[in-house]
């Protein structure tokens, strides 16, 4: 008999609210966590056809797959069917799905009639490590990321990693990028575990997964908790994010492989700005290359740069760039977009792959 599954709970204690996040849950015993009351579920088309049978019995929205449906024609059309399904102030919204479903299922949630309860089910590794965790709800307006979104905590947080079994290759190891992360800004051990569990990782070895998942949302919580609406400390969790979001949009990457370009940069600089030690830069770096994650592209500088740029401006505000200044410790470096953009010159002049 296969032995039962090793289930941990841990509680991420929101300043409005309490999120209960559970790793190596099952989407089957999804009804454990639910209310009483009313649920909808919200879900895209490539979770409903692999798991709908494993839903629980209560009516779906489902929507498209993808980055691009991220937005408030998307959420529009989901709050009418909501009131098609007869819901209410006491309605609780189930989002089953990636990061994408869980980004909208929050931020409908957290509007629809002033707020309602909801929760999710993650599908996959890099919504359970990271955006399906910490309460950041939102959709895309335009070409801006996350522009339009509320800071609101689900109740759960469901992580079943069996799910695992059907998700693409690239976009398991595009997860990935999310634990290097934390390794880099915060706990350094992960990387160890990265280190010496390589194959076990790739072949998604149970239970170095639930590890994985387990000591990031740790750390997440643990950020999360001393700075929910991103102040100060939360910043740290965008290393690599501010070249990552404009190498993802320029080159069509998957969010985790252009995070790890992202972190090449941001190492990089860490080495002149942060006195990074070159041999830790180095082990950094090898881990990230072994990782699998870059699709070798040859950054395109002046379109990468420009979407830097905008994104930045966006905010109005002097950019919070985050660097290590040594493995397991971030620190925030106030900057200007033109000193980065000379800094990712200098970069792209000297790299090697
Ligand atoms: N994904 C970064 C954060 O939740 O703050």
């Amino acid at each position: 008999m296969e032995p039962a599954p090793k289930i941990q709970e841990l509680e991420l204690e929101g300043k409005k609210s309490l999120s209960r996040v559970v790793v190596g849950g099952s989407l089957r015993n999804t009804g454990e966590y639910l209310p009483e009351y009313q649920v909808i579920i919200l879900t895209d088309e490539n979770v409903y056809d692999l798991y709908a049978p494993d839903f629980p019995a209560f009516p779906v929205i489902v929507i498209k797959p993808g980055e691009s449906v991220k937005t408030l024609a998307t959420v529009e059309f989901i709050y009418t069917e909501l009131v098609k399904c007869g819901a209410d102030r006491s309605t609780f919204l189930l989002g089953i799905g990636g990061g994408v479903i869980c980004d909208i299922a929050g931020f409908v949630a957290s509007t629809f009639m002033r707020g309602i309860e909801f929760g999710f089910v993650s599908t996959t590794l890099l919504s359970q490590v990271d955006a399906s965790v910490g309460g950041k709800n939102g959709v895309n307006l335009g070409n801006f990321k996350n522009l339009i979104g509320v800071f609101n905590q689900p109740s759960f947080v469901l992580c079943d990693y069996e799910l695992f079994k059907t998700l693409p290759e690239r976009e398991y190891i595009s997860g990935l990028a999310e634990v290097i992360k934390y390794g880099l800004i915060r706990e350094a051990s992960l990387l160890e575990l990265f280190a010496s569990k390589t194959e076990d990782i790739r072949q998604r070895k149970e239970e170095v997964v639930h590890d994985l998942v387990w000591q990031s949302v740790n750390i997440k919580k643990e950020v999360v908790e001393k700075d929910e609406f991103e102040g100060g400390l939360r910043r740290i969790l965008n290393f690599g994010h501010t070249f990552g979001h404009a190498i993802e949009k320029v080159h069509g990457l998957l969010h985790g492989e252009a995070v790890a370009y992202g972190m090449l940069v941001a190492l990089y600089i860490s080495g002149r700005e942060a006195n990074l030690d070159p041999v830790e830069s180095e082990r950094a770096k090898s881990l990230i290359l072994a990782s699998g994650l870059l699709r070798k592209i040859k950054p395109d500088k002046n379109q990468i740069i420009d979407v830097m740029k905008k994104d930045k401006k966006k905010s109005g505000e002097k950019i919070h760039f985050i660097l290590i200044d040594t493995i397991g410790h971030a620190v925030e470096w106030e900057t200007t977009p033109e000193k980065l953009e000379n800094f990712f010159s200098d970069w792209l002049k000297q790299i090697d792959f």
